[in-house]
């Protein structure tokens, strides 16, 4: 393989105008190709996005021995046959969040990956970026004392009617879509993912959950809940509770440069102290993981371990809110 890593964009999906200035911006990949289900729209976005090579089909991206990495970003049921398929060619995979619809396609991505030795990850962003890794390193410092419960809302307005988002053999539903950052973000700080969970939802028209609540219970009495919805103005938040205190993050996971975007720690009985953290463009970290996974073979941060754990608990919370019961992870 070339110094550099040759990525190739799977479909010409919104998200990639975040990714592709964060491939440009490194020093060790370089886009070079795009694929789409039709031509026309893969050489106008070529032309658009200023990428040397357009193809007509997904297929034939993978088949074409140009590109070393793709970006699956297919919408959530294509994920697995898509990142499979690449795998399967020898090309190593960062697939978009959530990396697959149940758990048996996240084996068989996991599968083809350690049959094929490719790199697979999840492209959860906020994950790798220096806000995310400086409150980890905060609370493992014990600011914060003793987590007792965690509070989490990824809500935003979805005003298209005809959107992937609503359609539920698609993977949609708001808990998918965004209830994953919450709920992930709780994983990362409780440490691992719950012992049970319980959920709740409002199903629109469409019969996908535009609202989501969830509740989750950890091992040591901690909790964590989490909002999501696809009917309010867009509003992120986490607020952890402890023995000291509470952390208030104000813009965890998007638009890291938002002028909105805090980390304060409010002391039992003291003043708001805010925690300084780096800049760094939002994209950049799940990039040059790969990079350094492809090229230096580093193992990828985001464990596999912690993406199959994010689609478990997902499938537990949705279990929950269409039973009305308490759904146990088994171990
Ligand atoms: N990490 C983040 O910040 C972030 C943000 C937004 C979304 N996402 C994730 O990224 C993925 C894509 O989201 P998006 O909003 O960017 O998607 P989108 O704009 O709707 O694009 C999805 C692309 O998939 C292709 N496609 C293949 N089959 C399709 C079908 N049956 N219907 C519609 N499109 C189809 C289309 O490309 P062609 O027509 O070119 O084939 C389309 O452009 C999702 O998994 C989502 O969860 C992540």
């Amino acid at each position: 393989m070339s110094e550099k890593v040759r990525w190739g964009l799977l479909s010409t999906a919104k998200i990639n105008q975040a990714l592709i200035p964060a491939i440009r911006a490194s020093q060790r990949g370089e886009l070079v190709a795009v694929a789409s289900r039709r031509q026309d729209r893969a050489d106008a976005y070529a032309q658009e996005w200023d990428i040397p090579r357009s193809f007509g089909s997904y297929e034939a991206m993978l088949a074409s021995g140009e590109v070393d990495a793709v970006y699956v970003s297919l919408p959530n049921y294509l994920h697995a046959e898509w990142s499979i398929r690449a795998m399967e060619r020898g090309l190593h995979v960062l697939c978009e969040k959530p990396f697959a619809i149940s758990l048996s396609e996240v084996d068989a991505m996991i599968a083809a990956s350690e049959r094929t030795g490719t790199v697979l990850a999840e492209a959860l962003m906020y994950r790798h970026h220096p806000q995310t890794k400086a409150i980890g390193d905060w609370l493992r410092e014990g600011h914060l004392g003793e987590i007792s419960v965690l509070r989490g809302v990824f809500n935003f307005r979805l005003e298209e009617r005809d959107n992937v988002r609503l359609v539920p053999e698609w993977g949609g539903g708001s808990l998918w879509d965004v209830g994953i950052y919450p709920l992930s973000f709780a994983q990362y700080v409780m440490g691992g993912p719950p012992l049970r969970v319980a959920g709740d939802q409002w199903l629109g028209d469409t019969g996908v959950d535009e609202s989501f609540v969830g509740q989750m219970h950890y091992d040591g009495g901690r909790l964590a809940q989490i909002t999501s919805s696809m009917r309010t103005p867009l509003q992120t938040e986490i607020e952890i509770f402890g023995a000291r205190g509470r952390l208030l993050v104000t813009r965890p996971f998007n638009d890291m440069a938002d002028e909105e975007r805090r980390v304060t720690f409010h002391p039992a009985g003291g003043a708001p102290q805010e925690i300084p953290v780096p800049e760094m463009d939002l994209y950049s970290g799940e990039v040059e993981d790969m990079h350094a996974a492809i090229l230096d073979g580093a193992r990828p941060y985001l464990t596999r371990a912690e993406t199959r754990d994010h689609v478990r608990t997902i499938l537990a919370l949705y279990e929950s809110a269409r039973t009305h019961r308490v759904v146990s992870l088994p171990d």
